[in-house]
């Protein structure tokens, strides 16, 4: 199939880890969603036209989409380049996956400028070298489900599985703060007791089975970190605050989203989820927090054309 001109992308926002599977799980959100261009050049490899929305920086080998667009071109060994324009509405340093989001478009938008048949599947190891970039690892729990959207499980060798989505409302609070994953990663140990490692591989089971049971409590109820949320707890601004006022509006659970400082909370319907938001700002406004608050289901969608032009 010939190129096409230019096209329009989008990927979605990401929850990570989602306090069971840390660096294996993550769900995609139906908002926020990062945008991209791609333009179609005739010099050969990626240039950065302009980032909307963060300060991030335009030379490639710095920049997350750069570093993904330029996987693929190489990988897709075209003559041709690409320009980008970035619209950044996943927020970085947020906690809902903005690194992956710009990997998972760059990444996905390539493929699709070229009209090349690369399966998600394909497209992850080249958004990796993306998401690299930002957190100095190459964890898939945001760029796997910002490429296929739902609910997706990361195996060791790289496999992603896409579980049957709990019917959950989720309630998605960014308390005005950045956090690098690189530096909330710093603060893990190397090495963590065998009977917190045996608890939670039994709580991760236990989400995984209550997936496929279609028992959205019960897998809200195994939502538990012994491994990464004590340590990250410190540099979390209100999360205490937040989660008080989170389950006492009826959220059943919740924890850090991704590294934070956002942080989701489980609802099992959309009313109950609005009332936990209204809980949150109430909160945060008395603690004198500028905040957003995010409302969403699972999103099926994972990256995706928003227009082409051949
Ligand atoms: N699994 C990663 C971490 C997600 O928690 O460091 C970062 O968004």
């Amino acid at each position: 199939m010939a190129p096409l001109k230019q096209i329009t992308v989008a990927a979605p926002a990401t929850v990570a880890n989602l306090t069971v599977g840390f660096d294996c799980l993550g769900l995609a959100l139906e908002r926020p969603m990062e945008r991209l261009e791609l333009r179609r050049t005739r010099e050969p490899g990626v240039t950065l036209a302009a980032i909307h929305g963060a300060d991030l920086p335009l030379e490639v080998e710095r920049n997350v989409s750069g570093v993904a667009a330029r996987s693929v071109l190489r990988a897709l060994d075209v003559e041709w380049g690409v320009e980008l324009t970035v619209h950044k509405a996943v927020l970085p340093g947020s906690g809902i996956g903005s690194s992956a989001a710009s990997a998972a478009s760059a990444a996905f938008g390539v493929a699709a400028l070229a009209g090349a048949n690369l399966s998600p599947e394909d497209l992850l190891p080249m958004a990796l070298d993306g998401e690299q970039v930002a957190s100095g690892a190459r964890h898939a729990d945001n760029v796997a489900p910002a490429l296929l959207g739902g609910l997706c499980l990361v195996g060791p060798d790289g496999r992603v599985d896409r579980l049957p989505p709990p019917d959950w409302h989720l309630t998605v609070v960014h308390p005005e703060a950045v956090i690098e994953t690189a530096e909330a990663r710093a603060v893990l140990p190397g090495a963590v007791p065998l009977t917190d490692a045996l608890q939670q591989m039994a709580r991760l089971g236990r989400f995984v089975h209550c997936c496929h049971s279609g028992d959205a409590l019960d897998a809200a109820l195994a939502l538990e970190d012994v491994l990464a949320e004590p340590h990250r707890i410190p540099l979390q601004p209100y999360f205490k605050t937040i989660g008080h006022a989170a389950l006492g509006a009826g959220a059943r659970a919740g924890g850090i989203s991704g590294s934070g400082p956002s942080s989701y909370w489980v609802s099992l319907d959309r009313r109950t989820a609005d009332d936990v938001g209204r809980a949150i700002s109430a909160a945060l406004h008395q603690a004198g927090a500028g905040h957003q608050v995010h409302l969403s289901s699972i999103s099926t969608r994972g990256a995706h054309v928003l227009s082409n032009d051949a």
